[in-house]
């Protein structure tokens, strides 16, 4: 029997994607830019079965979202049976990480072995996307870039720079009892800000600032660059028509801290996504002192620490 398996890492946006020019294709209103990590991933293997099915970490789960992904792929592919999807999630999902991000882009790369198409990574992230928008950059290795495109033909990501810059991402595990709003529904809430418009056009200007402190490896500029455009993206949550907000007590205080340890001379920004988990950006020569201060100060908080990692792995 025909089994395919792929890993994907997670990937977190130092340019974020946040707003939906077209929700059913997924083709997003800003261009964005991400690092892939090489801690988390998700293992997906796949196989034809009776039905569409998802066991994720051996559980049998509400295959609703795959279901609709494995739909997509057949309008455009000519029908297939059904699939028997099976996952490992190594992404602490206590950490905000979006595994929707790994996840879709190891059920991508799995589906074009079993559906025998062309190994095409261009198609595989115009593919991913269709899962979840940030998917579309997990296909890549180190850096991508999500051009945001105007249909689903011009909506993919590419390597934009396929090297480690000796960039570290420390992830804080905050816990959180509040009620989860998912990216889908906060980004559509976020386009009614009054100011979303002006984040749009700052995000176009920023992702050209961004590309040129990577290409010159200056962890400062992209620390300084990627805070302003996650803290912005947050703004928009607070001034749209139905405020909400990601930020716990803890996720300020942790904002707070990282700022106070920057004006102390250390490298240390922070960059926040659909969560309220805070993910500090620093480089490798900075990160194990930054790491002990933040352990010293938050003996609760759970801290790991990623670095780049690589794309799409066929297993
Ligand atoms: C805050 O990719 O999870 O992590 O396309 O609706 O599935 P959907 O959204 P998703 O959104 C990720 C948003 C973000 C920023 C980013 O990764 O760019």
């Amino acid at each position: 029997m025909n089994e395919f398996t792929v890993r994907a890492h997670t990937n977190i946006a130092l340019i974020k994607y946040w707003g939906k020019a077209d929700v059913a294709l997924n083709i997003p209103t800003t261009s964005s830019l991400s690092m892939t990590l090489d801690q988390f991933y998700t293992t997906t293997s796949v196989t034809f079965a009776e039905q569409d099915q998802l066991i994720l970490n051996g559980v049998n789960t509400d295959a609703t979202r795959v279901h609709q992904f494995l739909e997509m792929l057949r309008a455009k592919h000519g029908t297939f049976p059904g699939v028997l999807v099976t996952s490992e999630n190594h992404v602490p999902t206590a950490a905000g990480l979006a595994s929707s991000a790994s996840s879709f882009a190891a059920l991508t790369g799995a589906m074009f072995g079993l559906l025998e198409l062309p190994a095409d990574l261009t198609e595989m992230s115009r593919i991913a996307r269709r899962g979840s928008g940030s998917a579309s950059r997990s296909v890549f290795g180190n850096f991508a870039v999500w051009n945001k495109g105007e249909d689903d033909a011009s909506s993919y990501a590419e390597s934009f720079y396929d090297e480690d810059i000796h960039l570290s991402m420390i992830v804080a595990e905050i816990s959180s009892a509040q009620k989860k709003m998912s990216s889908t529904r906060g980004m559509q809430l976020a386009q009614t800000a009054p100011t979303y418009s002006a984040w749009v056009e700052k995000s176009a200007r920023q992702l050209e600032e961004m590309k040129n402190a990577i290409r010159q490896a200056d962890i400062e500029k992209i620390g300084l660059i990627a805070q302003d455009n996650a803290l912005g993206m947050h703004e928009q949550n607070r001034l749209c028509v139905e405020p909400f907000d990601y930020f716990t007590e803890d996720t300020q205080r942790i904002i707070a801290f990282t700022q106070e340890c920057y004006k102390a001379g250390l490298l240390a920004f922070v960059t926040i996504d659909a969560g309220p988990n805070v993910k500090i950006i620093t480089d490798r020569a900075t990160e194990k002192v930054l790491l002990a201060k933040l352990r010293e100060n938050f003996p609760d908080i759970t801290f790991d620490i990623a670095h780049a990692g690589g794309g799409l792995e066929y297993l």
